[in-house]
């Protein structure tokens, strides 16, 4: 029996990357890992995690679950690449979005892993999503006004107890005007867990309905995915390009967020003794 894990991403801000996210971790968590892994639309009004995915028009959607319409392993689509998928509905039906987390509990007993891709919109679809989650990651990136909605809603995350274990600076171009990764964490005091630059093949990878890890596995942000995964498993991740590896020898390769991944893989590979 699996004691499957509930992640939920989130930002109280549309565009940074959050569907982005569940699905390349979808992806990798599988692939990569080998983990039974579900992710789901919990973006009750303005869903598209489905569309990333080139899943059109899904008979049975998780809004169906929520009005007790259908059962929710009624609403699980294996996607081509092996990670499980359940869809929302793109026409705006109204439910009770606090259903969620009665509705998810039994599939822990089915899944590894559970990836719930959150609305940014702060209404009851965020606050579901953050009260069905054991953990969550706040997506970000570096600039002041994502910081500051990431700000708030790790105070909505903390005032509901929902314990959030890192942040993904996203869309990072190595401009001088950027937020540097210090500048975040100061901010914020949640330690970044990941650093994805902007990367066209991320948009190249939406074009084409495939997880940028997958259709793009050698670029940076599709080795931030594996590494972050790794670290969420408690797992080493082994960076096998001869790059990293030359600067880690040096002592140049070691960012703040491969220090802060280091940290929660020891301790949950601890927890895992
Ligand atoms: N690292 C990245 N590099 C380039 N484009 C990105 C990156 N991350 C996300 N995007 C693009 O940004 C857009 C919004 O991403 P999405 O994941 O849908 O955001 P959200 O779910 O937070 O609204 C998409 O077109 C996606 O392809
Ligand atoms: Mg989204």
């Amino acid at each position: 029996m699996s004691d499957g894990k509930i992640i939920g991403v989130i930002s109280i801000k549309g565009g940074v990357g959050k569907t982005t996210t569940v699905s390349n971790l979808g992806a990798v968590f599988y692939k990569e890992f080998g983990k039974k892994t579900l992710i789901i639309d919990t973006n009750f009004t303005a869903p598209n995690l489905a569309l990333h995915l080139g899943l059109v028009d899904p008979e049975t959607t998780i809004h169906d679950v929520l009005r007790n319409k259908a059962d929710i392993t009624d609403a699980i689509y294996e996607h081509e690449f092996g990670f499980h998928i359940i869809p929302a509905s793109l026409l705006n039906v109204k439910v009770n979005p606090f259903k969620l987390k009665e509705k998810i509990q039994k599939l822990r007993n089915i899944y590894d892993i559970i990836l719930l891709d959150s609305s940014p919109n702060l209404t009851g679809d965020i606050l579901a999503t953050m009260v069905a989650s054991d953990e969550l990651l706040v997506v970000t990136s570096p600039d002041y006004p994502t910081l500051s909605c990431s700000m708030n809603a790790i105070k909505v995350a903390k005032s509901k107890k929902a314990p959030i274990t890192g942040l993904i600076l996203n869309r990072t171009r190595g401009k001088h005007y950027e937020l540097s990764l210090n500048d975040i964490e100061d901010a914020t005091g949640v330690p970044v867990l990941a650093v994805l630059p902007d990367d066209h093949k991320v948009s190249e990878a939406l074009a084409n309905t495939i997880p940028a890890a997958l259709h793009a596995p050698a670029r940076e942000v599709s080795f931030e995915y594996r590494k972050l995964a790794a670290a969420l498993l408690g797992q080493q991740f082994e960076d096998k390009r001869i790059l990293p590896k030359f600067k880690k020898m040096l002592n140049k390769g070691c960012g703040k967020h491969d220090i802060n991944r280091e940290v929660i893989r020891s301790e949950r590979f601890e927890q895992l003794k």
